[in-house]
């Protein structure tokens, strides 16, 4: 053999090895792409076949009828008695929970996580709440200005036609913390047999920025479907103080919020059976807009109760407890200066401290204690706050 021969033997099997080495890192590589590409094929199949899927339907549910059936309010309106799927915990069934309705939109077949609904956050619907004046003590003169204002109109607008007056579209509470602005709101819906919507505006002003505008819009036409109703505007000094310099995005949105507001009650129609109670501890902050006629034009002051007050709502709650010797003249008198909320809450500490000595009755031993516990936490918070709490 001759040396080139030999040389060529060589470079062939070099040739070969290289070659064999090279296919192999292509087969490595063929072969993983091949895995990619099975990788990509299954997801898309995966995703077709969810293109293809039919829907499933959201719904709101209402309440559960027995253990396999259930009312829901579904999206697109009706409501409906629908079947509960075995695999559903039925335990989670709470009122209000967003569930998922199978394609024909017979049977729960899901519970929703919480969607993030500004809307519903926002406000609160009491259909026809079960308070009537009975439940508000000390505020007479109060009680028969909405009634006649807000309630009268509600359950006979005709008569107001009759008449020829427009009666006021809104009104006005105000007055300091726990003295029944909300109860007295309520407790008129609940005469009248209004649905009670209550939003409050400082949450929504916070929370859902950007949100606002929509939100007294997305109310009112609630309001307006589910009438007779009162829209009960809480701590509206957060939407409706009057305008500062419009320095940041918030405040904007705040003055947008109020803008929309403003419009909501312009556009009412004051013979409707739509009434907007707002309520503030602050009415010094308010935009004089929302005070001008056609809109807030009734004001009404919800002030501290005097004795006779203070000694009206201890009745109403002071009925309900057994006492031994109670002496309503002198409770009252010692709780001067105190809220309503604050007079519920002494008998409430009042039955603590009979149930801590395990009592059968409750005392005015007790009552005094209680009174002494309320005044110092209220005292406590004025430090801590200062007089605007
Ligand atoms: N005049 C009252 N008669 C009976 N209960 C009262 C009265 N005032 C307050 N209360 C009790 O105190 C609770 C709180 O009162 P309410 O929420 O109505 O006060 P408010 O004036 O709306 O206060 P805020 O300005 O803080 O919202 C009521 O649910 C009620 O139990
Ligand atoms: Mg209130």
């Amino acid at each position: 053999m001759s040396l080139s021969d030999s040389n060529n033997k060589i470079n062939e099997k070099f040739n070969s090895e290289e070659e064999i080495n090279y296919l192999r890192e292509r087969v490595r590589y063929l072969t993983q792409l091949r895995i990619s590409l099975e990788r990509d094929l299954e997801y898309y199949k995966q995703e077709l076949s969810k293109l293809l899927e039919t829907p499933y339907i959201e719904a709101m549910l209402l309440e559960v009828l027995d253990k396999d059936r259930a009312i829901v309010k579904s999206s697109t309106g009706p409501n409906l008695v629908v079947k509960i799927g075995s695999n559903v915990d039925i335990k989670k069934l709470r009122p209000g929970v967003s569930v998922a309705l199978n394609n024909k939109g017979s049977t729960i077949v899901e519970i929703l996580p919480n969607i993030y609904d500004p809307f519903v956050e926002a406000m609160e619907i009491d259909e026809r709440p079960q308070l009537s004046f009975k439940d508000v003590g000390g505020l007479e003169g109060q009680i028969r200005e909405i009634y006649e204002v807000v309630g009268l109109p509600i359950l006979n607008p005709k008569l107001f036609k009759d008449i020829g007056i427009d009666p006021p579209h809104g009104v006005l509470l105000y007055g300091p913390p726990g003295t029944g602005k909300t109860l007295l709101a309520r407790a008129l819906a609940g005469e009248v047999k209004a649905n009670f919507i209550r939003i409050v505006s400082s949450q929504f002003v916070n929370k859902f920025i950007g949100e606002g505008a929509r939100i007294v819009r997305e109310v009112f036409r609630l309001a307006r479907e589910r009438k007779p109703s009162i829209v009960f505007i809480d701590e509206i000094d957060a939407i409706g103080s009057r305008r500062m310099e419009m320095g940041t995005s918030g405040d904007r949105e705040v003055q947008r919020t109020l803008l929309q507001l403003l419009a909501e009650i312009d556009g009412f129609d004051s013979l409707d059976t739509v009434k907007i109670i707002a309520a503030t501890n602050r009415i010094d902050l308010l935009d004089p807009a929302l005070l001008r006629p056609g809109r807030f034009d009734r004001i009404i002051e919800v002030p501290l109760p005097n004795k006779e007050g203070r000694k009206e709502i201890l009745e109403i709650y002071v009925k309900k407890m057994r006492t031994k010797d109670f002496d309503i003249e002198y409770v009252a008198e010692i709780t001067e200066g105190l809220s309503g909320a604050e007079i519920k809450a002494i008998a409430t500490e009042a039955g603590f401290f009979a149930i801590r000595q395990k009592s059968r009755y409750v005392t005015m031993e007790h009552f005094v204690k209680a009174v002494d516990k309320v005044k110092k936490r209220v005292e406590r918070k004025k430090q801590i706050f200062g007089m605007q709490i």
